[in-house]
């Protein structure tokens, strides 16, 4: 089968698409002909060695595909030969072929295409744990959504309407992406690089916002304490800066917010039953509300270096696709 790989760490124009042998499905694994993989801002990090999991070299990467069942290893179960499906995977999605444990491997519908069946899982996950599960989001509460026009932040946006929120506030860091954002569900949308986006929200929310989704970190993840409201909570999704949040303790505790991790990823290993409940009420939402992922740009797989740059250039919009 060909496979991107990246035979060392590496920047994305290192990588090579190669020749390998065809992957083996294990025990309770689902091995899928992929026909679209999906890029996620961690497939950067990753092939850099900045993520938090470190993969062997060589490696493909990958984290999430749509395609067809083409064999089922030993204890795998619920799915047949060329059923069509998409998946999560730890990585190896940038291939013809690609393996992935049957839990995470779920029917597409077909109301999505190939390529937003691939950009589905990861992120309308991630953003209804988060919304959802994490930050237990009431009908009726403001939700603040940073880097909105992304992966992760448009499904938010979508999520978060869906779930029956008040007033949901989009930030973006370009112009050009206000408009995608507002169409995803947002009632208010701003630049926060040109914008006091600080005071905008407590002027949005009369004092502060119920519910805070930051993709962003760093001193994006300290300023959201100045606009959070009496028993809000600030979900922590990620550091697309590049730096960490610091959050005083004693603010937190004047304040009556909460500071809520999320490790979605993690529910597979430590709570695979929450993981199941959580994919079931997902799609329940989605068969309601119709929700989709914004599908910004699909790509062959030769094209992968120019589709990581145009990721990690902030200028890319919803998620990036490969498609063979
Ligand atoms: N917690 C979890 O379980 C979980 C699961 C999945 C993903 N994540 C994390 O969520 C974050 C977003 O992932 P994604 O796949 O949605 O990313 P993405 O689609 O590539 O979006 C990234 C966006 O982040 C914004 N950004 C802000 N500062 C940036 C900077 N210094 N450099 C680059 N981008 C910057 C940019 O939008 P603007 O310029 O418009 O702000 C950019 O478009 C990542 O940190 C990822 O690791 C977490």
């Amino acid at each position: 089968m060909k496979a991107v790989v990246a035979r060392e760490l590496c920047e994305p124009k290192d990588l090579t698409v190669e020749e390998m042998p065809d992957p083996e499905p294990k025990k309770g694994d689902v091995l899928v002909r992929v026909s679209a993989a999906a890029l996620n801002f961690p497939d950067v990090l990753m092939i850099q060695g900045k993520y938090q999991v470190r993969p062997p070299l060589p490696f493909t990467p990958g984290l999430e595909v749509c395609g067809t069942v083409e064999a089922l290893g030993e204890g795998a179960e619920g799915f047949e030969p060329g059923q069509r499906v998409m998946a999560q995977l730890a990585m190896g999605g940038f291939a013809e072929l690609t393996t992935a444990p049957a839990i995470a491997v779920h029917a597409a519908p077909d109301s999505l295409s190939d390529a937003e069946a691939a950009a589905f899982p990861l992120v309308y996950q991630t953003s209804f744990f988060g919304l959802a599960y994490r930050a237990q989001l009431q009908r009726g509460e403001s939700v603040l959504v940073h880097s909105a026009a992304g992966g992760v932040g448009l499904a938010a946006v979508q999520i978060a309407k869906a779930l029956g929120a008040g007033k949901i506030i989009a930030t973006v860091g370009s112009d050009e992406k206000l408009d995608v954002v507002r169409e995803a569900g947002a009632d208010v949308a701003l630049n926060y690089q040109t914008e006091d986006w600080v005071a905008r929200v407590k002027a949005e929310t009369g004092g502060g916002v119920d519910v805070i989704y930051d993709p962003v970190g760093g001193p994006v993840g300290e300023l959201c304490t100045k606009c959070i409201a009496f028993e809000g909570r600030i979900i922590v999704i990620g550091f697309t800066s590049g730096d960490f949040s610091t959050y005083r303790s004693n603010h937190i505790l004047i304040k009556n917010y909460s500071v809520i991790g999320l490790h979605w990823g993690a529910y597979r290993f430590k709570n695979p039953a929450r993981f199941d409940e959580g994919w079931r009420d997902l799609m329940q939402l989605q068969a309601k509300a119709g929700f989709k992922p914004v599908v910004g740009g699909t790509y062959s797989m030769d094209r992968i270096a120019e589709a990581m740059e145009h990721l990690r250039s902030r200028k890319a919009v919803g998620k990036l696709v490969m498609e063979w």
